[in-house]
């Protein structure tokens, strides 16, 4: 009788009271419980694989879409929930935070951290967020203006806040922090910016900084942090601590509970181009690096460099994944990570031994890995000095952070994986001027016409291609490839119902077999998906949830997809026999272009070299927009009357559209303007031609071609 009377007051109060503490033990628990999902890959191994098999193979045909949560804005969505006890947790725009029934998707609470909207133009690839931590009845969130946030699981309300970063510094946070053993964990971006990175750690009871752990040297004048600092610096030549040097930790935070060990995957050096970051060559420690770290001190314990002065944006931030698998008759404790440099490595967690590194995509910058030594054999002609040089993978990566998973069930790593190359032309030293808050790579892609031209005509040749990739790494081999007709694809999911989930930049959201390939179910979601969905149980139900939407550093630029009527981000459920529906695509009338401005051929094609350099990496090359941020071919009259206070004067700064007065004048405004109506122009011609759908079909192979244009983040007039 008790016993009901304390259910019926719990069923009365709601899934948000049942709140139990994530604890220790919980979280060991969870690697057999697949209940919940307590931390960013689930569990502390970060295999993104659940033991749930209610959804399997043999039913995955009858599942549909359970519920949706509309977010009410359109600026990208990278999140992976976090579902405990019933209740489900993410981040999206702006950092900020929900929680919702995981059953129903009603709302229960919503917290905006309220980041300043000029902060945009430290974030590189959209005021996104990939997720919270959980430790005990709390959750942690960063911020894109470099707080660190501790939230009250059951209210959203605010308990600390710290800022993490210097913020008259470039720092951003989108990834998600780590908690374990009572600390909370976290890095930042923004090494083209001009950062250095570090992770700190803080106590997550009272917010107080208890660590930090730089990956790169600072000014030897200063003194070094540590003994591991003054090792660094030994491989490091010139005045990199000037443009920062890069290393920034801005995803991939690992805790071994086994091992007791903390791994962080350091980004790429900055500027990219290693004569001008390292003069005399050097390896540049830790760029590139998967480094083991006491979770209690922060005190270096080893470290395994992936790419030895790295030159093409190659970083070792992508998702690790703990597993023990058979090597040579014996189970060995390892790391599994697919990282930017298109390698499949595998790493001893006990010492950073170099197991394997293969291929799992094109890659020409290294023939292979020496073994012996563990470092990249590298391809003559492929680090751009002196001639332009075609490069795979491109600095978005063979993979990049959408989120891979383990199967432990079928000894397979599903990767969302990336085919795609591009054309690296060095800025020489001398000609380099480092723009703090602007992209500094010390490489050029189109800033005349010429060299636009060379690119477009590679691209052109060397068409991306994409996959979901499912790799075996004990035989160091792929096992199946699923092609998709897009790239950049969403993260992934494995489950015991031998499954995996993913969503697609074309739209779809599909479960596929996992041990074959074979696609089982599609659902069509009607946006992109960038981010890796989750699965939970509530109610003896199996629920799939994924965050649908567009934006990131590849789709801003590319502006490729679903240019118009794009709905807003959401979050989907889906389970057995779901029968709600999604409301039908929204409607937009696209405003006929004003009459074009009086311009020469040259003030034109300055315009767009500009709009390329600085512009592109938001609106999209050639101003094709991606349709989360406003597209500059289909602007209302408003914003080309005030199209130069926009520019010069911050009018849209509180929008997070940054203003350019520190590097663009009223003429250089003049000529974007001039060009962008152009590009109306254009636009419409098209539309009236072939309609909406063959425009896009007809654009998208030049579109493809512009893709990294967005690359064209150059410093040098
Ligand atoms: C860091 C990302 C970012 C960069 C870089 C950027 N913008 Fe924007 N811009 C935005 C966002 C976000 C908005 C939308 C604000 C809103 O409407 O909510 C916007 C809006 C605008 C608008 C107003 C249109 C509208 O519908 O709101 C214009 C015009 C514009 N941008 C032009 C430019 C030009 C020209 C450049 C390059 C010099 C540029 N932007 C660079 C993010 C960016």
């Amino acid at each position: 009788m008790r016993k009901i009377l304390l259910l019926c007051l719990l069923a009365a109060l709601g899934p948000a009271s049942l709140a139990a503490p994530v604890t220790p033990e919980r979280m060991l628990q969870a690697e057999t419980n697949g209940d919940h999902w307590l931390s960013h890959g689930r569990t502390w191994s970060e295999q993104r694989f659940s033991p749930l098999d209610q959804i399997k193979d043999g039913n995955a045909a009858e599942l549909g879409l359970a519920w949706y949560f509309e977010t009410n804005t359109k600026l990208g969505l990278e999140t992976t929930p976090l579902v405990i006890d019933g209740v489900l947790y993410f981040t999206g725009a702006w950092s900020t935070a929900w929680a919702l029934d995981a059953k129903t998707g009603e709302l229960l609470w919503k917290h905006d951290p309220e980041v300043p909207r000029e902060a945009s133009i430290k974030a590189c690839c959209g005021v996104v967020n990939r997720g919270m931590a959980a430790w005990g009845n709390r959750l942690f969130l960063g911020t894109i203006d470099g707080r660190l946030i501790a939230l009250d699981r059951d209210t959203g309300e605010q308990l600390w806040s710290q800022q993490t970063t210097d913020p008259n510094e470039p720092y951003s946070i989108t990834g998600a922090p780590r908690a374990a053993k009572g600390l909370v964990f976290i890095g930042n971006g923004g090494s083209e910016f001009g950062t250095r990175g570090y992770v700190s750690a803080y106590d997550a009871e009272t917010g107080l900084l208890v660590w930090r752990f730089h990956t790169i040297p600072g000014n030897p004048a200063d003194g070094f942090e540590n003994e591991a600092m003054a090792m660094a610096a030994e491989t490091w030549n010139g005045e990199w601590w000037k443009y920062g040097g890069g290393g920034t930790v801005w995803d991939s935070i690992v805790y071994d509970a086994e091992l007791d060990q903390l791994y962080i995957g350091v980004g790429n050096g900055a500027p990219h181009n290693r004569r001008i970051r390292s003069p005399g060559g050097g390896d540049n420690l830790f760029l590139t690096s998967i480094v083991a770290l006491d979770p209690d001190s922060g005190e270096y314990l080893w470290h395994y460099q992936q790419v030895p002065g790295e030159a093409w944006d190659y970083t070792a931030t992508q998702q690790m994944i703990l597993a023990e698998i058979p090597w040579e008759g014996q189970p060995r404790k390892v790391i599994l990570q697919a990282p930017k440099a298109g390698f499949v490595y595998v790493v001893d967690r006990e010492n950073g031994e170099l197991l394997s590194a293969e291929p799992f995509t094109t890659v020409t910058w290294a023939s292979h890995y020496d073994m012996e030594t563990g470092r990249p054999v590298e391809v003559e002609g492929q680090d751009y000095d002196g001639e332009p040089a075609w490069v795979y993978p491109s600095p978005i990566g063979g993979h990049n952070w959408h989120p891979m998973a383990w199967s432990p069930d079928t000894g397979l790593l599903y990767i969302p994986e990336l085919d795609m190359g591009m054309l690296f032309d060095e800025i020489l030293p001398v000609d380099y001027k480092h723009l703090k808050r602007h992209f500094n790579t010390g490489y050029d892609i189109s800033s005349d016409a010429q060299s636009s031209q060379r690119f477009t005509q590679a691209m052109l040749k060397h068409l991306p291609k994409a996959h979901l990739l499912a790799w075996d790494p004990v035989k160091q081999a792929p096992a199946w490839k699923l092609p998709h007709p897009n790239i950049h694809n969403g993260g992934v999911l494995a489950t015991a119902g031998n499954l995996v989930f993913q969503g697609t930049s074309d739209g779809r959201f599909i479960a596929v077999r996992a041990d074959d390939g074979e696609v089982l179910w599609t659902f069509p979601t009607q946006t992109s998906t960038m981010a890796g969905p989750v699965t939970y149980r509530v109610d003896g139900e199996q629920y799939v949830a994924v965050a649908v939407g567009r934006g990131g550093a590849l789709n801003m630029a590319m502006g490729k997809g679903f240019p118009v009527g794009n709905p807003n981000n959401r979050i989907m459920a889906f389970k057995l026999g779901g029968n709600a529906t999604l409301p039908p695509m929204p409607v937009v009338e696209v405003p006929p272009p004003p009459p074009r401005m009086e311009a020469t051929d040259k003030e034109l094609q300055r315009g767009r070299e500009l709009f390329n350099r600085y512009c592109s990496r938001c609106h999209g090359a050639d101003a094709v927009g991606d349709g989360s941020i406003p597209d500059m071919r289909r602007l209302d009259p408003v914003w080309h009357e005030n199209f130069e206070a926009i520019l010069l004067e911050g009018l849209m700064e509180k929008a997070g559209m940054p203003r350019f007065d520190d590097v663009l004048d009223k003429q250089d405004v003049r000529n974007i303007h001039a060009w962008i109506i152009e590009r109306a122009h254009e636009d419409q011609a098209l539309r009236e031609e072939s309609g909406w759908l063959a425009s896009i079909r007809q654009k998208a192979t030049d579109t493809i071609a512009r893709a990294t244009a967005w690359l064209i983040r150059v410093t040098t007039e």
